[in-house]
């Protein structure tokens, strides 16, 4: 049995902690996700001296391979943040991680979110302007490289597109946006202006997803042929969003940035003007992955759904999503609900095929192991190539304080782990995948055009839901 591979240095995810000198000391694991002694053995082999004081703060980047390479002051990319709220501060926390990464500005039209993300960086030796309006960082920052943006679906368009047309790079998270045309002039002014744009479908870059879709699905064949796919991501029932009352944004701020009231501009994913709801949010995750493991987009979609739970939100609180793909080997399905009333089996994502299936979660206690059908092809030959795991063997007997109850018949198959850990913040390898793009013209593991497709089956559900009839997709209508 071969061992664990960890990516992302030490087996245990470490977590930044708010204090700067733990980082700058060199104390913790290094931002490049090797464990220090990995990155001085690097650092040694690449024929470099670091002095202990300088690890973080000083002139090296390490590569993905584990490679030492001194970082001229030409790598060092200066990145500007629009939007810090709840997901932009994660994003801040992984590139404090990322050797080379200057946080250069930071707006965020929230006075709260501005206070705390521009004072999380500082910890770390970071000194970002900060700013209100995207428009005056955009005329005020001169040499910046790369922008992020973090804010509500509905401004993603405005925002990108700014900073595309000010000659900037811009990672934007997902969904794109809640308007198809709007996702459509993204992908149109990425191109114009031949600036990388990279969507936040963050499980593109993930290697555990990448060794399960494209090593074991789809190169090794391991599940035989893919007929189903099923994803969940279930939520428990949760009031609206507050917010601490000294915070509360004047009526003309608000007004001037769109948004109708404190509860909208906290709630926006509940209101069709600034989101898409639950299957966009949630869903835009998961079923981006069916069209990766399907090597197609779907054809047909069926979907049921509704407000059925909460009142005064817009969006539907529960779908259940059905679409229909042909794939190289034949027709295949898969079935997708997003549930906010109960968080029943959590949020993960299962492929069967005529040999086994595959359970996977971003969170891998949810799922990072296959199962094997009876009459499937021995995966012991896998297990020696060190693809996946030896099989823990499930529960055979259960006994009872009166009963011996024999569950051999019921007991599922056992599971067979997958190998590859990731000890990095989900989020990382995929804004890592964006600076290497930016600096050594690596492909963008998920390009606008990319998330522009599955904007569209994503977005298209809540048409299926309204109508209540089956929609039928035209290739041409994934492509920008
Ligand atoms: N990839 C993921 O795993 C993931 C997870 C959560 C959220 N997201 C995405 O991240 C984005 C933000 O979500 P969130 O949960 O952080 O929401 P949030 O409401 O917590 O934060 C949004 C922030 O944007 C700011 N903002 C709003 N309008 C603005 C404007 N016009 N200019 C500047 N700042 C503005 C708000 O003040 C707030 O601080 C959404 O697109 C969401 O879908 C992605």
């Amino acid at each position: 049995m071969k061992k664990k591979i960890t990516i992302g240095g030490e087996k245990k995810e470490e977590k930044i902690k708010v204090e700067s000198s733990a980082r700058s000391q060199g104390k913790t694991e290094n931002t490049a996700g090797l464990s220090r002694r990995d990155f001085l053995k690097a650092t040694a082999a690449a024929g470099l001296s670091v002095a202990t004081g300088k690890l973080f703060g000083g002139p090296l980047l390490l590569t993905d391979e584990g490679k030492a390479k001194v970082v001229m002051p030409s790598d060092e990319l200066r990145v500007a943040f629009i939007g810090v709220g709840e997901q932009g501060r994660i994003l801040l926390d992984c590139c404090l991680r990322i050797p080379g990464i200057k946080i250069a500005a930071i707006c965020d039209i929230w006075e709260y979110s501005r206070t705390y993300a521009s004072g999380y960086a500082k910890k770390y030796g970071q000194s970002p302007n900060v700013y209100e309006d995207y428009r005056d960082m955009l005329n005020s920052e001169k040499d910046l490289d790369a922008v992020i943006v973090a804010t509500p679906d509905w401004v993603h368009a405005e925002h990108t597109n700014a900073c595309l047309n000010h000659g900037l790079h811009v990672y934007c998270e997902k969904e794109m946006s809640n308007s198809l045309e709007k996702a459509r002039s993204m992908v149109e002014t990425a191109r114009r202006t031949k600036k990388l744009l990279q969507i936040g479908h963050q499980r593109r870059s993930n290697p555990r997803y990448i060794h399960a879709i494209e090593k074991l699905i789809h190169e090794r064949q391991l599940l035989g042929r893919v007929m189903i796919a099923y994803a969940q991501w279930n939520r428990a029932k949760a009031d609206m969003l507050g917010w601490p009352k000294k915070f509360t944004i004047d009526p003309q701020t608000l007004h001037k940035y769109g948004y109708g009231s404190m509860e909208e501009f906290r709630n926006w994913r509940w209101f069709r003007k600034y989101g898409g709801g639950p299957i966009v949010d949630l869903g835009s995750h998961q079923i981006d992955l069916f069209s990766w493991v399907f090597r197609n987009n779907p054809k047909t979609a069926v979907a049921s759904g509704g407000v059925d739970y909460y009142r005064n939100r817009e969006w539907y609180d529960n779908v259940m999503v059905i679409y229909e793909y042909d794939t190289p080997e034949g027709v295949a399905r898969a079935f997708y609900q997003v549930q906010t009333t109960t968080s029943h089996g959590g949020f993960y994502e299962t492929f069967m095929g005529d040999n086994g299936s595959l359970v996977i979660s971003e969170v891998p206690q949810k799922g990072n192991w296959a199962y094997r059908e009876a009459h499937a092809p021995d995966w012991e030959p896998f297990v020696r190539e060190g693809l996946i795991l030896s099989e823990a063997p499930p529960i055979q007997k259960v006994e009872t304080r009166n009963v011996f109850v024999d569950v051999r018949v019921t007991a599922e198959a056992g599971r067979w782990p997958l190998p590859v850990e990731l000890a990095k913040p989900a989020h990382q390898p995929h804004l890592e995948n964006f600076f290497d793009a930016i600096r050594r013209g690596v492909p963008l593991n998920c390009p606008a055009e990319l998330a522009y497709e599955t904007a569209v089956a994503v977005l298209k559900v809540n048409e299926a839901v309204r109508t209540k009839s089956l929609l039928r997709f035209r290739p041409e209508e994934f492509k920008v």
